[in-house]
């Protein structure tokens, strides 16, 4: 990981350490020889008294080898020369500490001790007050903060690559799914249905049967990639949220649903909805979800009720239905993927994932409980301080 030099010239005027900063710390340079090795061996004996970071030098030889090289790390600090080596020579010790184990805050925290040790010394040196001790440990202070934000960035850096590993990995998993998958499902799919054919032709009803099986679970297979593919994809998108008119999407997501509405005779009711702020296609995942399901899932003609209320902080989506309630061991499971309710449960235990999914990269949370005249109602929240990804 490399910095350039002109990046490193911004750091500096951010942290407002100048010339006549780093001349001040490259003056220590003389004593810092002299109270090094005291203050190194009061760092570890403050280390070597908390079990969470003793554990790390069980093994005297490392102690000692780790004691040796902090020694020229703190030698290194007043030297004078803050240039690309020193930022190269920073960066690997926290690449290091990432490596092992060490925890950030447990890292971090140590440059606390760290400071007060080097300020007993410096101000041993003058009285506290005195204006040019004071100023060297303010100088001192900015140079440690370089090195804290060089150790903060190894471990995000190495963070960052898991994740985009993690996303990479996923992208693959999209394709399969979305391109390669499909074909074979098809293919099979048009097998089932000659197969359906030739055993009406033959007069063979038990292999009509079974071909119509075989072609519904195969239906259903595509139905469950595609819904598997939202999960994958919405997991990697990265929409700036804007102005949307939610009562505009609600209609767009009823007329999609027409045919549904229709064969059930469902009764939805829109109350007022809101132009709020928002990721558009993740509102619209959740949105269409959470109807969706409230529409196929009843028993009875569905009647399905949408509001929004406003709640100072954020916005409250509430999305109440007559159905056929949720199975009291799934309440806390419901949005995990692939939970599906028990028995027959209807759909494929991908829908309220996606749905979580989608509120939880908005900011927001969902839950339901149970309506006491029969049916479910699910909310979720859009932050009204909504950062935009
Ligand atoms: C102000 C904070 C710290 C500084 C400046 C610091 C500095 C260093 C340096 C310079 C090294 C040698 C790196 C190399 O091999 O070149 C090192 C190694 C090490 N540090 Fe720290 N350290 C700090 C905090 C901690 C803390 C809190 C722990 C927790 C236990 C820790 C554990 C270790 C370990 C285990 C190694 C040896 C890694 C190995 O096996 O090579 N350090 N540290």
């Amino acid at each position: 990981m490399g910095i350039s030099d002109a990046e490193i010239e911004h750091r500096k005027a951010f942290l407002e350490l100048t010339a006549d900063d780093e001349q001040r710390i490259a003056a220590l340079n003389a004593s810092a020889k002299e109270y090094a090795v005291p203050v190194i061996e009061a760092f570890y004996d403050h280390l070597l008294s908390f079990a969470e970071t003793s554990r790390f030098f069980s093994d005297p030889a490392v102690l000692d080898r780790v004691k040796q090289l902090q020694v020229q790390y703190f030698r290194r600090l007043t030297q004078g020369d803050y240039g690309r080596e020193y930022i190269a020579d920073r960066l690997n010790v926290g690449a290091i500490h990432e490596r092992v184990g060490v925890h950030i805050e447990h890292y971090l925290g140590a440059y606390s001790f760290y400071l007060c040790a080097v300020a007993d010394q410096v101000f041993a040196t003058e009285p506290a007050g005195q204006t040019s001790a004071l100023d060297t440990f303010k100088s001192l202070i900015k140079l440690v903060f370089l090195d804290i934000e060089l150790a903060v960035e190894t471990y995000f850096k190495q963070r960052n690559d898991e994740l985009q590993r993690t996303s990479d990995d996923l992208e693959s998993l999209a394709h399969l799914i979305g391109h390669d998958l499909p074909q074979p499902i098809a293919a099979a799919r048009t097998y089932a249905h000659l197969l359906a054919q030739r055993g009406e032709e033959m007069g063979d009803a038990a292999m009509g049967d079974l071909a119509a099986s075989l072609e519904g679970a195969l239906l259903r297979t595509n139905e469950m990639l595609s819904a598997l593919l939202e999960y994958a994809r919405l997991g990697t998108l990265s929409e700036p949220a804007v102005q949307v008119e939610t009562g505009a999407i609600v209609a767009g997501i009823l007329r999609d649903l027409g045919g549904e509405i229709s064969r059930t005779g469902a009764k939805i009711t829109v109350r007022d909805m809101p132009t709020i702020l928002a990721p558009p296609t993740q509102l619209t995942h959740v949105l269409q979800n959470l109807l969706g399901n409230a529409i196929k899932f009843a028993s009875a003609t569905p009647e399905v009720e949408i509001s929004a209320a406003d709640d100072k902080s954020e916005w409250i989506f509430t999305v109440s239905d007559n159905g056929i309630g949720i199975d009291e061991s799934m309440w806390d499971r419901m949005f995990e993927a692939f939970e599906r309710g028990p028995g027959d449960a209807p759909g494929h235990g991908v829908g309220l994932a996606i749905s979580r999914r989608a509120v939880e990269r908005i900011g927001g949370r969902i839950w339901a409980e149970p309506r006491p005249e029969g049916g479910t109602r699910f909310h979720f929240t859009v932050p009204k301080s909504i950062r935009p990804r």
